[in-house]
């Protein structure tokens, strides 16, 4: 594997596979990789013959309210965890790189881009939209995987990719989950144990929502129920969106940690 710092690396690299007609899979993270990043990964190995994940955690889509100094980060581990899932590249630019001095041409995905988690931490579909389009842009790539446990994310990212004629297919790989329903995320690791059982209240909330949904009755409702019913937790939003198929979405606050999770009602 060919850990590259440079778009022009990146670029060199992928010149003869793509000549060769070689398929080219980009898997996009913010590294801290766990099993939902690994699980991208492998799928972007079956289907392509180039793999290339980027690690980037990405200063334009944290808000002011985010702490960007606290997001986990663990590069010689995510290395090797790369290497062993059969990435080819392992593309981890600077700041710079990605944003050099003077930066200022943005993708704004709009309305959708504004509400639920856009409502939430304003910028950060901006500053998704935008990394993710100049990573299009850097590697190319035939295929890019993301993981439906961010689903707005995931309708952000088709939005900007039909809207400006990308020529890619986003392909999504379903939520990976602790084996008591908790949806992996790196910001698991800031959870405190007691916190950690508190945050099991999401995934549950996730289930009545589709069980209510299933019987005929009120998803949002349902979930709501059982996310009030937690203490020390905070909901930040419970709703129905319209993301490719009806989506129940929530967010909630566990201490300082903010969680998401959805479940597709289709
Ligand atoms: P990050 O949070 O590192 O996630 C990278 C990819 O892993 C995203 O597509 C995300 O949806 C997926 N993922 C995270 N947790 C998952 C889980 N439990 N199951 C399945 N997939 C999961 O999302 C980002 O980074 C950034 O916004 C990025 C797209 C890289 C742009 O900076």
């Amino acid at each position: 594997m060919k850990l590259l710092r440079t778009v022009d690396q990146v670029r060199a690299a992928l010149r003869e596979p793509r000549q060769r007609g070689e398929r080219i899979g980009l898997v996009p993270t913010m590294g801290a990789f766990h099993d939902g990043h690994l699980a991208l990964i492998r799928a972007a190995r079956e289907a392509c013959e180039v793999v290339v994940v980027s690690l980037f955690v990405n200063p334009s889509q944290f808000d002011a309210t985010d702490d960007l100094r606290r997001y986990p980060r663990d590069e010689p581990s995510d290395v090797r965890a790369a290497e062993a899932e059969g990435a080819d590249v392992l593309f981890a630019p600077s700041v710079d790189e990605l944003y050099p001095p003077g930066f200022d041409t943005w993708v704004d995905p709009g309305e959708l881009g504004t509400v639920l988690e856009g409502a939430a931490r304003p910028g950060h579909f901006r500053g998704v939209a935008t990394v993710c389009t100049k990573l299009f842009s850097i590697a190319q790539p035939n295929i890019a995987w993301f993981g439906q446990k961010d689903a707005q994310q995931v309708a952000v990212i088709r939005h900007v990719v039909a809207g400006l004629n990308l020529p890619l297919e986003i392909d999504v790989i379903a939520t990976v989950r602790d084996a008591d329903g908790l949806a992996l995320s790196s910001r698991n690791v800031l959870l405190s144990p007691d916190e950690r059982a508190r945050a099991l209240v999401l995934p549950r909330a996730m289930e009545a929502g589709r069980t209510a949904h299933l019987a005929g009755g009120d998803a949002v409702q349902a979930a709501r129920a059982v996310l009030d019913g937690e203490p020390g937790v905070e909901v930040d939003y419970v709703a129905m969106a319209e993301f490719g198929a009806p989506t129940l979405v929530a967010a909630i606050r566990v201490g300082s940690t903010r969680l998401i999770d959805n479940a597709v009602l289709g």
